[in-house]
């Protein structure tokens, strides 16, 4: 009696754990492949860009090779004006603006602004140029001013201040407790 207490305690200890692994495997599959993505490539050197234009010229793009996306799109934004783009869920609106901001490059076709193929643009050039508001977005659970200040942790109170009000939430951040 007492040796199988004694085999049944790591048994099932072992039984769990194998459970624990299977589950551990299936979630490591996505971060693989994600490590596996070949990094994208950008110049360091800065570049001279003429004026603040996109342009998509027949771009196409897929998040993987089976299935496309985007089809030959083509379009021109004016700066000083607003660009809607509209469409059914699922049909791209969001991916335009993913490779609008760079984070993915087109699989054919050209991205450009301010008259350059955005390939040929540094990172953090085009960071400096562009703002990207998700459509998911993520407050890490610390203070507002916290949340904004990750953006340039240099940042004073003052200047945090100044973004909340550009970004037109200073008023209701006042009114939290
Ligand atoms: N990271 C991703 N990996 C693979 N497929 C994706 C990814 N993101 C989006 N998709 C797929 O790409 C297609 C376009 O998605 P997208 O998010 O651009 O649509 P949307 O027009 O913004 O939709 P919604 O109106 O719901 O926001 C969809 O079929 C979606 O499932
Ligand atoms: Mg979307």
């Amino acid at each position: 009696m007492c040796s199988l207490v004694v085999f049944t305690a790591p048994l099932m200890k072992l039984a769990f754990g194998s459970e624990q692994l299977t589950t551990i495997a299936a979630n490591l599959k996505p971060v693989k492949e994600f490590l596996a993505t070949p990094e994208q490539e950008r110049p360091t050197e800065r570049v001279k860009l003429s004026g603040s234009i996109y342009s998509f010229k027949n771009v196409s793009f897929g998040y993987d090779a089976t299935k496309e996306v985007l089809h030959d799109v083509s379009f021109q934004t004016q700066p000083g004006t607003m660009t809607a783009i509209v469409g059914p869920s699922g049909s791209g609106k969001s991916t335009i603006a993913k490779l609008m901001a760079g984070f993915w490059d087109a699989t054919a076709g050209l991205v450009c602004y301010g008259g350059k193929d955005i390939k040929e643009i540094p990172f953090d050039q085009m960071m400096e140029e562009i703002s990207y508001v998700a459509q998911d977005n993520f407050l890490f659970d610390k203070s507002l001013r916290h949340n904004i200040r990750i953006g340039n942790p240099k940042a004073s109170d003052l200047e945090v201040q100044a973004a909340a009000r550009a970004a037109n939430c200073h008023d209701f951040i006042s009114q939290l407790p």
